[in-house]
Parts: C-alpha cells; structure tokens; sequence
C-alpha cells in the first residue's frame, strides 16, 4: 500500500477541553504526518456543506450545531494506508464501541461529540481536503 492523504477535523469536544495536542501525538505516535493544519471557525454553510450526505439524518441538524459551536482544526495526514489507519487510531463512532488505546476511547463524550472526525474512503478523503485547503497549503 503506497502512501495516502487522510483528512481530518479535532472537532469543538477536543479543542473547547485543551487536546488539540493529545489527538496529534495519537497520530504522530502511531506513524501518521500532519502535513497540513489550521484551526477555523467553520460557518454553518460550510458545515452543512461538509456534512451534506448526511442531511436526511435525524442528527443532521445537532450534528451541525455542534460543529459550529467552537473552533475545530483541519487537518491532512499522510502515511502508509493512512486511510485505514486513521480510522483505526480514531476507533469506533460510538465511544462505547471504542477499542482501548483510540481517540474516541480515550477522549470522546458521546456519539455526536466523538472528538475527531477521519475520511472513509481514499476518493473521500480527495474531496474534503479539496474542501479545506488550497494545493498551496499542503507542503509535505
Ligand atoms: P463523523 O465521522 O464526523 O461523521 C458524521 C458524524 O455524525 C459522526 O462522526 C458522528 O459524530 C455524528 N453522528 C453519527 N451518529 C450520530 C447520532 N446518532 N447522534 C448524533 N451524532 C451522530
């Protein structure tokens, strides 16, 4: 497996408690590159936006309140399989079902406020970097 981009966002949960750096020394320990990062004020647009194939959901709208609620920071991490294994380091969406050891486990209150959000899919993981970042931002 070649080297991939993964995107993902420290979500108001993790920053509003301080562990912008906990969460990064959970990637960085377990191999993954931040190569880029900025810490924003998402406007609601941009979250519903972010979040659009989720609309229909019953927790679209909590979903985006929260995003919105505090900063969050964008970020793209690179390493080997780094798809898979960002959500691997995240573990489950349900900290409940959380593996020992993972983010969410380890820091996440709820479902909804999971500390982190991680691309499912390479093509995915494409088109949300594209929808934070300029290529000039991503500097390796
Ligand atoms: P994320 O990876 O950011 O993608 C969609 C988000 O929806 C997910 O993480 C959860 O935080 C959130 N979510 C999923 N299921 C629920 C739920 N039942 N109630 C509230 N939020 C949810």
């Amino acid at each position: 497996m070649a080297t991939q981009q993964t995107f993902s966002i420290i979500k108001p949960d993790a920053t509003r408690r301080n562990l912008t750096g906990a969460v990064n020394q959970k990637f960085e320990e377990n191999g993954l590159r931040i190569v880029a990062q900025k810490r924003i004020q998402m406007t609601r647009e941009q979250a519903e936006g972010f979040y659009a194939v989720h609309k229909e959901r019953p927790f679209f709208g909590e979903l985006v309140d929260f995003m919105i609620s505090e900063p969050v920071v964008v970020q793209v991490l690179e390493g080997e399989n780094a798809v898979l294994k960002n959500r691997e380091i995240m573990g489950a969406t349900n900290p409940e079902e959380a593996d020992a050891g993972t983010i969410r486990k380890e820091f996440a209150l709820s479902i909804g406020e999971n500390s982190v959000h991680g691309s499912d899919s390479e093509e995915n993981a494409a088109i949300e970097i594209a929808y934070f970042f300029n290529k000039d931002e991503l500097v390796g």
